[in-house]
């Protein structure tokens, strides 16, 4: 870790950090003796949290066939890792929100990105039979924390950096390195451990610019990639959309993916996305 990066994540104590309640949830899942109602009585103490926890467990994007009042019913229909997921989910989403907030750009651009890769990585987790296909989907979730980190420190002028690269090709990822000495996905691989999430994590953020450098949870970073990839070419989120990034040819040949299939696989899942709705309807 560069002493520059090491110095960013220092300052992440000053930074809105995730609710406690979001971490105790998934050690709570953790546990041999937990049960619905030990993992409902975990998350009753953020209601905020809660609420939205339970605003995307009934979203159309879980497809449940009636609407749940608690997370006690959300959990027994969904299942404690499921609920693990979303409250991940759900603790960060006013972050993704807020970060672009009176930056000149479309401030849901990283939810809607975040989101979109999210729903592509689980689809192509599915499609593969690789990797746990929620696992994927909050991967997704959090590909870009680094750039919300980024964009609160103020030192990081992420925008102006993208606005210095609009027109060339270099990768903005090699523009942030010589601004800062380190990525964005540096920098969320950083958070993810910081905060103890499991390896496929923070080795699938770091690599999802270049896949083709990850030692560990290879598959987890090409589904990761692949995904933005597409996300990114499907050109349906604005704001950051300009961006040059590298695109490995090795992830899907690695992941056994033909062409055909990866486009009859994206399509569903941005079908699935955009029936889903708005997900969440205001950040309490
Ligand atoms: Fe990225
Ligand atoms: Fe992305």
């Amino acid at each position: 870790m560069s002493s520059k990066l090491k110095e960013i994540i220092e300052k992440i104590a000053d930074l809105p950090s995730m609710p406690d309640v979001a971490f105790e949830v998934m050690r709570e899942v953790d546990n041999p003796t937990a049960n619905a109602l030990t993992v409902s009585n975990v998350l009753a103490r953020d209601p905020s949290l809660s609420a939205r926890v339970l605003q995307l467990a009934n979203s159309a994007y879980y497809g449940m066939p009636r609407e749940v009042a608690s997370i006690r019913g959300a959990i027994v229909l969904l299942g404690m890792r499921t609920v693990k997921s979303l409250s991940l989910v759900a603790a960060t989403f006013p972050w993704l929100q807020k970060a672009m907030q009176g930056k000149g750009v479309d401030p849901d651009y990283l939810w809607n990105h975040s989101l979109a890769v999210a729903f592509v990585s689980r689809a192509i987790a599915r499609a593969t039979g690789t990797v746990n296909p929620e696992q994927a989907f909050c991967i997704g979730v959090l590909h870009n924390l680094g750039i919300v980190v980024l964009c609160t420190l103020k030192e990081a002028d992420v925008l102006a950096l993208a606005q210095m690269q609009d027109g060339s090709d270099t990768p903005f990822t090699i523009v942030e390195e010589s601004a800062f000495g380190f990525n964005h996905a540096d920098l969320g691989a950083a958070l993810a451990e910081s905060w103890n999430l499991p390896e496929a994590y923070s080795d699938a953020i770091r690599h999802h610019h270049n896949p083709d450098l990850a030692t560990r949870n290879v598959m987890f970073a090409d589904i990761l990639h692949l995904a933005d990839t597409l996300v990114r070419n499907a050109d349906i989120d604005e704001g950051l959309g300009n961006l040059v990034f590298q695109v490995s040819e090795h992830s899907a040949s690695r992941l056994g993916l033909e062409p055909d299939v990866i486009e009859q696989v994206a399509e569903s899942a941005f079908l699935e996305l955009n029936g889903s709705g708005k997900i969440f309807q205001q950040v309490a």
